[in-house]
């Protein structure tokens, strides 16, 4: 096959070997590119039309238990400032996004003991009884399947959890050996069964991966078959062991994104933060590859910089609404809308 049948085989059957596609991966000239870029635009035009959601991304502790060597807010970074936002401070955050027409809110933070089931169900429930029409996303790591019930039961309705890698070598090679591949993709699928929508997801160009991890994480993916994916690229932080290690390229990342919009049509795809520091238009470029979502930040500014994953993360000075307004306008630049509203799985 050549690049071209291979695109046109995913266009039209939303399928691809092993083989093909570690092919087309590696393989894409430059009219290829644009080739399966269109694809990809046509494959999210179909489900979605030229509608972009916005989540409101509230950053709510960047405390953590876990080590995973990647992170710039692994416990073992003595140079992270650390902060907690009180269950109060993340309420009002999360009517701020209301009132600036957010109508998703993702609670995230590392794995924080000090939030205690109830006191995250009391966090979401003050946020269900305030705003209905909310959905509300969870990201805050691996946790039981009781847990993980209760925060639904509380009224979550979504949750991010990216695997990171399918491949077990490879996991244990971002993980300290306490961290296994088999409970995360446990709670992938508890969450599942529990009735959340699921997001999973990779960084591209991390450590030691292959093309040969890359074709079994998009092969996982199209069998889980998540609402979501969140990928974005690798990006070295200062502070942690693989501080000298190479960022993952703006171009693998958003052939990734046109790979996965296409074995995955209906699937909410975001142009990362990660994306947008690598490159000033990069979150642009993600939504023509066919991303569908943006995440600005709605942490207070006072705490930004501390939830540092990597180098250079951007947006760490700005209020909420300059964020929203600046999304905005980056993605009608590009031909795109900004909706307001839940922006629901639509498959
Ligand atoms: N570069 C890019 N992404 C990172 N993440 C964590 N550390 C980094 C890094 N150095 C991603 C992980 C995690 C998500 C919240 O952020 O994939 O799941
Ligand atoms: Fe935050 Fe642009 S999205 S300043």
């Amino acid at each position: 096959m050549t690049n071209a049948q291979r695109i046109l085989e995913l266009k039209m059957n939303h399928a691809l070997g092993a083989d093909d596609l570690k092919a087309l991966y590696t393989t894409l000239n430059a009219e290829e590119e644009q080739m399966l870029f269109d694809a990809a635009c046509e494959a999210r035009r179909a489900v979605y039309g030229t509608d972009v959601y916005l989540r409101g991304l509230i950053e709510f502790s960047s405390w953590c238990k876990n080590n995973c060597t990647y992170c710039g807010i692994r416990r073992g970074n003595r140079n992270c400032g650390r902060y907690r936002l009180d269950p109060d401070e993340i309420v009002e955050c999360a009517d701020k996004g209301h009132a600036l027409g957010f109508r998703t809110i993702v609670l995230q933070s590392g794995e924080d003991p000090w939030y205690t089931d109830d006191i995250i169900c009391d966090i979401v429930s003050r946020i269900r009884r305030a705003h209905p029409d909310t959905a509300i996303t969870l990201s805050i790591g691996e946790k039981s399947r009781e847990s993980y019930q209760r925060y639904f039961d509380a009224g979550a309705n979504r949750y991010l959890l990216r695997h990171e890698t399918i491949n077990p070598e490879h996991y244990r090679m971002l993980h300290p050996e306490e961290m296994s591949r088999d409970n995360r993709i446990r709670c992938l699928y508890d969450l599942r069964e529990i009735g959340y929508q699921v997001g999973c997801g990779i960084m591209v160009g991390s450590p030691y991966q292959t093309v040969d991890y890359i074709v079994e994480d998009l092969l996982f993916m199209k069998e889980f078959h998540p609402q979501m994916i969140g990928i974005g690229p690798f990006i070295p932080h200062k502070d942690t062991p693989f501080r000298d290690m190479e960022r993952g390229t703006v171009e693998d990342t958003l052939h990734l994104l046109s790979i996965i919009r296409l074995l995955q049509p209906d699937v909410l795809l975001p142009a990362t933060t990660a994306l947008g520091t690598i490159d000033p238009r990069g979150r642009e470029k993600g939504i023509l590859a066919g991303a569908n979502v943006v995440m600005p930040n709605l942490s207070p500014t006072g705490v930004r910089t501390k939830y540092m994953l990597y180098d250079g993360k951007i947006c760490t000075g700005d209020e909420a609404a300059e964020c929203r307004r600046c999304m905005e306008r980056r993605v009608e630049q590009v031909g795109y809308h900004v909706v307001v509203s839940r922006g629901d799985w639509k498959g």
